[in-house]
């Protein structure tokens, strides 16, 4: 099947390719960073979606600690003091009305045990690994990154890889580090007249991480609770053997392994009261050593060699560029901004498929450092990864949106023994790899995540209109829409239905007790039970009456003074009232990320938005924030606006392309990427009855070439 669908993305390729003429590779190479020091705040990096190294200016982390990091690599903490893991298990919160319904929900309960589900699993930085220089004397030289000169670093974003080279006591250093593309690994090429003289080598070093913080940015971990792990020496002098050494790290009831092969060298511990090893290559008056350093989760019994690893590395990226879709603005634009709106299209590709293409929905940080104690956020998934839809990179896109029928189990579960909905699957919000969801307040209460399936299986069909495309997403679908029918309450005076109270909204910021009818969340339930109807029709399957009854019945969306609120009974000031202007402008959602929705009164929502951008504290907006209100100025026909949010001021990508957190949250923040490409797409391919090319760009200044990218819904 992905055989095959590679085929077709392929061929689609190869026949755009006999007309159009971007030059992908000129383009892409143009934006290689390019550093001269380390960054404090961010790693250059290098990876595959499932496993991501960052480095300092040295293309290690020979001076700063960045993480190693992965979609497989969690553990859990030591049990809170006198918990067991029955009461773990057990854990309970409160029950709340849900109008007639009395609903159990996960937050409320005991303290300890609840901050103990929150933060665990935790996900995990594997190690650290950097240079260690040697006096002349043979002795460990204290060198900082102030003792180097001619620092200069580049990344290859065409094959994804790192070259860093720098003088040292006058002796220059170049070191080459790329990833592999299917497996964690690491292969290093160290080239200096230094390791001739045996002043060179490579120390390995891994930290003790828990979830004592939510955030650990930048850097992952501690170094210095050496007490709370182990490490423990493997080496193997079997002649020919792949792998040279081993080291098992053990947090609790985990292991990690990192294992070394390659060149040859000796390797010992620092001490026994450290997890430091020191790496020297054999005495072998060469000025090249080639290592690789592989982390696993089980013991491996081969590591692929570092050629293996540049090949690796290599053959996937110019795949990646070169099939995947491809969006010029720079070419032919006389327009100044073009240059940085495509720096921000490139670096987030490169970044997008480094940090954001695992097997499990990514985490607001990526594989960069931990946020949320390294979850991920159902809600989030769309701003993450639907751009992978657009962009027509459905290998990658596969790998984390089985998450919906992997946790379709527990979600059917939460349904029904926690929330007590007899039918359907709701989906949870804060995960892991299990699909468990943290308890909490707004993660119980939030349900703008429900209908994300449904946009996720109707651009697979797209992309793929095959009977097996709707079968596999049938229960998904089905499930989804089930519950979206279930929750929405019929309420008999008004004759409607009604979604919450309780819930909470997109911005997370009003009182779940009293919100009634958001207008997005309204607009978002009709749009998807919309999607699922016309799924069982291709299905050739009836259409569950209650998905018609409840679509065609929802609450109209709530008005005051002549725009859409953002719910019902809302002050009708709220405009000017900064507690209801502060977070997500999910309002501008309404036309721009969302198509038109029946009964959406597209005059009002273009008033609504205008209010938006004139009175929503953007100041203290998030990341993806800024492509959602590009994407309604896009849609309103207001280009040059769509424009400038792309490139609003408080939108900002550093040097290497990573989104920066702004007032919110740290750096970086993978949203505001995801969401960039995703309005991107949109407004350069266009979206359903749009009808002209590019009809998100102003039509004055900017010449807009698309390959292989589809339109948006
Ligand atoms: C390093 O690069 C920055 C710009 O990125 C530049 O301002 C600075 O002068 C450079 N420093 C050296 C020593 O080349
Ligand atoms: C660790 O493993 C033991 C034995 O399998 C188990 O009883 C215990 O609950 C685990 N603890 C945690 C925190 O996962
Ligand atoms: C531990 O739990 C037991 C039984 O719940 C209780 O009697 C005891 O006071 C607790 N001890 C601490 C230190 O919390
Ligand atoms: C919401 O209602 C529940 C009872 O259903 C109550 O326990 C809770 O305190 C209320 N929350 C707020 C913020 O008013
Ligand atoms: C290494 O050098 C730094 C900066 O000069 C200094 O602060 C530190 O104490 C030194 N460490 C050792 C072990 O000598
Ligand atoms: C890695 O990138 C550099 C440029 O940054 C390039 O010159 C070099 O050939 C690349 N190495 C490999 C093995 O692709
Ligand atoms: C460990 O290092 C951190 C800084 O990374 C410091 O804040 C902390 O106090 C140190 N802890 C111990 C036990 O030395
Ligand atoms: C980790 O080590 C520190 C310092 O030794 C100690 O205070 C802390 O309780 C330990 N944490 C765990 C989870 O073992
Ligand atoms: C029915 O809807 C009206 C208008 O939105 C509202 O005031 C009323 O509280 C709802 N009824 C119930 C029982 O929730
Ligand atoms: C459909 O709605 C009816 C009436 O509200 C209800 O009894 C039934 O359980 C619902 N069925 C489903 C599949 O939700
Ligand atoms: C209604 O909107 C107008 C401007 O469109 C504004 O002047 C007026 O204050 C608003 N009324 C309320 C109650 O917010
Ligand atoms: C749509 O909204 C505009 C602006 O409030 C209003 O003038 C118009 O009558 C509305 N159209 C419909 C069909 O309600």
């Amino acid at each position: 099947m992905k055989t095959a669908r590679q085929c077709i993305i392929v061929l689609l390729t190869l026949l755009e390719f006999s007309h159009a003429s971007i030059d992908r590779r000129s383009l892409v190479s143009r934006y290689n960073p390019v550093r001269n020091a380390s960054s404090s705040v961010t790693p250059m990096q290098v990876g595959n979606g499932n496993f991501a190294f960052g480095a300092d200016a040295t293309g290690l982390q020979t001076f700063l600690p960045y993480a190693i990091m992965s979609s497989w690599g969690w553990k859990n903490d030591s049990l809170p003091t006198n918990r067991t893991m029955e009461d773990i298990l057990q854990y309970q919160g409160v029950s709340w009305w849900n109008h007639d319904r009395l609903v159990t929900y996960t937050f409320d309960g005991d303290a300890e045990t609840q901050q103990w589900l929150i933060a665990n699993p935790n996900r995990v930085n594997l190690g650290r690994t950097g240079l260690v220089f040697f006096s002349e004397e043979g002795d460990i030289a204290n060198v900082t990154e102030s003792d180097l000169s001619n620092i200069n670093q580049e990344l290859n974003l065409w094959t994804g890889n790192i070259t860093s080279r720098f003088v040292w006591e006058g002796q220059e250093v170049a070191i080459e580090t790329h990833s592999h593309q299917s497996t964690g690994a690491i292969g290093i090429v160290i080239s200096s007249p230094l390791l001739e003289q045996g002043r060179l080598g490579l120390f390995l070093d891994f930290p003790w991480n828990d979830g004592t913080s939510k955030f650990e940015a930048p850097f992952v971990g501690e170094f210095n609770l050496t007490s709370n792990h182990t490490t423990t020496l493997l080496t193997n002098d079997t002649p020919g053997s792949r792998i040279a050494a081993q080291i098992a790290h053990t947090m609790n009831n985990c292991t990690f392994w990192t294992s070394l092969g390659g060149g040859r060298f000796n390797i010992s511990r620092d001490s026994p009261e450290t997890h430091r090893y020191t790496v020297r290559p054999a005495a072998q008056a060469s000025s090249e050593f080639a290592i690789t350093l592989a982390y696993s989760l089980d013991k491996p019994v081969s590591t692929p060699a570092v050629a293996d690893i540049v090949r690796s590395s290599t053959q996937a990226w110019e795949d990646y560029w070169t099939y995947g879709g491809f969006v010029d603005v720079l070419t032919g634009s006389s327009d100044a901004r073009a240059d940085e709106l495509q720096r921000r299209i490139i670096l987030s590709r490169y970044l997008m498929r480094v940090n954001e293409a695992g097997d499990t929905p990514p985490q607001e940080s990526g594989l960069v450092n931990n946020g949320w104690y390294g979850k991920f956020h159902m809600e989030m998934f769309f701003w993450h990864s639907a751009h992978w839809a657009l962009w027509n990179d459905w290998d990658l896109l596969d790998r984390s949106s089985s998450v919906y029928s992997r946790f379709l189990p527990t979600s059917i579960e939460r349904a029904q023994t926690q929330e007590r909905w007899d039918t359907g699957a709701r989906w949870g919000k804060m995960s892991d790899p299990s699909g468990r969801s943290a308890p909490g307040e707004i993660n119980e209460l939030l349900i703008w995540q429900q209908p994300h399936p449904l946009v996720f299986a109707e651009y697979e069909y797209r992309a793929f209109p095959t009977r097996a495309t709707l079968e596999k997403w049938r229960d998904v679908v089905k499930a989804t829409a089930d519950w979206m029918a279930d929750f929405a309450w019929y309420n008999e005076t008004m004759g409607v239905y009604d979604l919450g109270p309780p819930m909470y909204v997109v911005s997370e910021d009003t009182s779940p007790n009293v919100t009634t009818n958001p207008a997005f969340e309204l607009s978002y339930w009709k749009f998807g039970l919309a999607l699922a109807e016309q799924w069982m029709v291709s299905l050739g399957e009836e259409v569950p009456a209650n998905w018609t009854t409840v679509k065609s019945n929802l609450a109209p969306l709530p008005i005051e003074n002549g725009t859409y609120a953002v719910y019902e009974g809302i002050p009708s000031d709220f405009w000017y009232t900064p507690t209801y202007t502060n977070d997500h402008p999910a309002l501008t959602g309404l036309y721009g990320w969302l198509p038109e929705t029946p009964g959406l009164n597209i005059t009002m929502a273009k008033l609504t938005a205008e209010k938006a951008w004139a009175y929503w504290n953007i100041s203290n907006c998030w990341g993806w924030d800024f492509p959602m209100l590009a994407m309604s100025a896009a849609r309103n026909g207001e280009t040059e606006q769509a424009i400038e949010w792309l490139l609003h001021p408080l939108f900002q990508f550093d040097d290497v392309g990573m989104p920066i957190g702004g007032a919110r949250v740290p750096t970086p923040y993978f949203p505001g990427s995801g969401g960039l490409l995703y309005a991107v797409a949109m407004m350069a391919a266009g979206w359903d009855g749009s009808n002209r090319d590019a009809p998100g760009f102003p039509t004055e200044g900017w010449q807009v070439e698309v390959e292989g990218v589809s339109r948006a819904l």
